[in-house]
């Protein structure tokens, strides 16, 4: 075993609620944003960036709740280069035991002429609001966004400016994507040897994956002399996503022969986190998925099948139960218990209190009367449905009847609660989806644009759950929904009402009006 020192640890920053939730489409309300965080926090991450307090008054108070409920991870929130900002991120961080403070400008040229500062503007601008924040809070971090693409000479003033003002963590960001493995470490390995005081701060290396290179990228900067990895966990994130919690994590340990670095997270809580992630921010989890994917540890081919049987190694280079996946698939059915369900889903990574299990075990018989054996993936999508039907989503699927088949026209009768009024409609449509949708906008009218509609089974058989996605498109915003049903209709209609809602928390977000008068 590799003799490890401090040296060797490095620091897990995750930014799924900042930088992951700007994906187009994944909101997240200000209860999921608090348990998301509470997992983060009980995983082992060091760092979490809670938001943008600046952004809105949602993200605010996020921000704010985050860093009142953490127990051990510092609170980051992050700000301009502003005074503004930085005094609203204080305002919302300054609740945590750790709080910290992130403030970032775009230092590349791109970015010096959208902002039409000079260089030594820019770094005067960057000179004042580091020191602006350090007044306030002992922990800084700052980062010149687009650093990749920064010139190197330049790169290292800025970030001797921000230390000399007080910044202790330097975060090295490849906004675009554009990097690759070795440029990444040189790039970290230049800063390192050049710049005066690098010695006394903590290197962080920020990827994102629009080339498919953001893992390796950060190990790279690791490999360098980084030492915090900026990750979101499954990668969400803007565009191709961010680096991967999940798979920087089990690289490192997987690897800890050809990289001794270590981190502080608890690998068994992963899969947890990323079904949970998966389930509020709309965004499935690819099959082929690295870690974290359906068919990550699923064999097919008889020779690996053959293998896995006689020694899991031969096909396998981690254990299932590292991530807190259960290699056990215990079929659930309708003589099975609330005790049984509790186990199960704990298994699953859901511990629920009592009355969210006693609403979970209503569900659960009404779907084991209409098929035989629940699977797990059967129990994770009722999971998912009874996390996104929150009592306080404004419209909700409460009865659907459809007429369809060869003859035409086909319809859907439909009834809506919108804000705790029951409201029925008849609509048609080309076909019972098409009709169900007209009969929802009918109740709920909007011009949000479908954008994508998605079906897939979530077992086999005739039986089978459909889980459908839906993705609407509003005025720039866009909101994913999702739900499950045996009958792929009824899924379809909550998943287009689950839509709306988030469209609805969307617009409030940016627009606190107008979102009371329109869902
Ligand atoms: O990608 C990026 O540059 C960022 C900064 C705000 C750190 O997310
Ligand atoms: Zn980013």
């Amino acid at each position: 075993m590799t003799d490890q020192t401090e040296q060797d640890r490095v620091l897990i920053f995750d930014t799924t609620l900042r930088d992951g939730e700007q994906s187009p489409g994944a909101t997240m309300t200000h209860d999921e944003k608090l348990e998301i965080a509470a997992m983060l926090d009980e995983m082992g991450v060091d760092i979490i960036e809670a938001g943008f307090p600046i952004a809105s008054e949602g993200d605010f108070e996020a921000v704010r709740d985050i860093a009142k409920q953490a127990k051990s991870a510092v609170i980051c929130g992050l700000a301009r280069a502003n005074f503004a900002d930085i005094d609203r991120a204080w305002e919302a961080v300054s609740h945590a035991k750790r709080p910290r403070i992130h403030t970032f400008i775009g230092t590349s040229p791109l970015h010096r002429d959208i902002t039409k500062l000079t260089q030594d503007e820019m770094v005067e601008k960057i000179a004042a609001t580091v020191t602006h924040a350090r007044n306030l809070c002992d922990n800084v971090q700052w980062s010149p966004m687009d650093a990749t693409r920064t010139e190197r000479d330049y790169l290292c003033r800025v970030v001797e400016t921000a230390i000399k003002c007080g910044a202790t963590t330097i975060n090295i960001p490849d906004t675009v994507g554009y990097t690759a493995p070795r440029e990444s470490a040189d790039l970290i390995a230049m800063l390192l040897e050049r710049v005066p005081g690098a010695d006394q701060v903590i290197f962080a290396t920020h990827c994102h994956n629009d080339l498919g290179m953001a893992t390796a990228n950060a190990l790279a900067a690791v490999e360098a002399g980084a030492r915090q990895i900026e990750c979101t966990i499954n990668g969400l994130g803007e565009r191709a996503g961010n680096t991967a919690l999940e798979e920087v994590v089990m690289a490192l340990k997987v690897r800890n022969d050809i990289m001794p670095f270590r981190t502080g997270i608890d690998t068994r809580r992963i899969m947890a986190i990323s079904r949970k992630v998966a389930t509020v921010s709309g965004f499935p989890v690819q099959y082929n998925k690295a870690i974290v994917g359906k068919n990550a540890f699923a064999h097919e081919s008889g020779i690996h099948q053959d293998g896995v049987l006689k020694n899991a190694e031969t096909f396998e280079i981690m254990r299932p139960e590292d991530i807190g996946l259960n290699a056990t698939n215990l079929v659930m059915g309708k003589h099975s218990g609330r005790a049984a369900l509790r186990a199960k889903l704990k298994e699953l990574g859901f511990d629920l209190g009592d009355n969210q299990l006693n609403d979970v075990f209503v569900r659960f018989k009404a779907l084991a009367d209409r098929k035989k054996e629940v699977y797990d993936d059967d129990l994770i999508a009722l999971m998912r449905d009874s996390e996104a039907d929150l009592d306080h989503d404004r419209v909700q699927v409460k009865f659907l009847r459809v007429i369809c088949g060869t003859e035409a026209p086909q319809s859907a009768d439909l009834i809506l609660s919108i804000d705790g009024a029951e409201q029925r409609v008849t609509a048609q449509g080309d076909g019972p989806v098409d009709a169900t949708f007209a009969a929802v906008k009918a109740l709920v009218p909007h011009h949000a644009h479908l954008e994508l509609y998605q079906v897939h089974a979530v077992t086999g058989g005739t039986d089978a759950q459909a889980t459908v996605s839906v993705r609407l498109q509003e005025d720039g915003h866009i909101a994913t929904g999702q739900a499950s049903d045996t009958d792929t209709v009824v899924a379809s209609a909550k998943a287009y009402v689950n839509a709306l809602n988030r469209l609805a928390v969307r617009r409030e977000k940016t627009r606190p009006d107008e979102a009371k008068a329109a869902v």
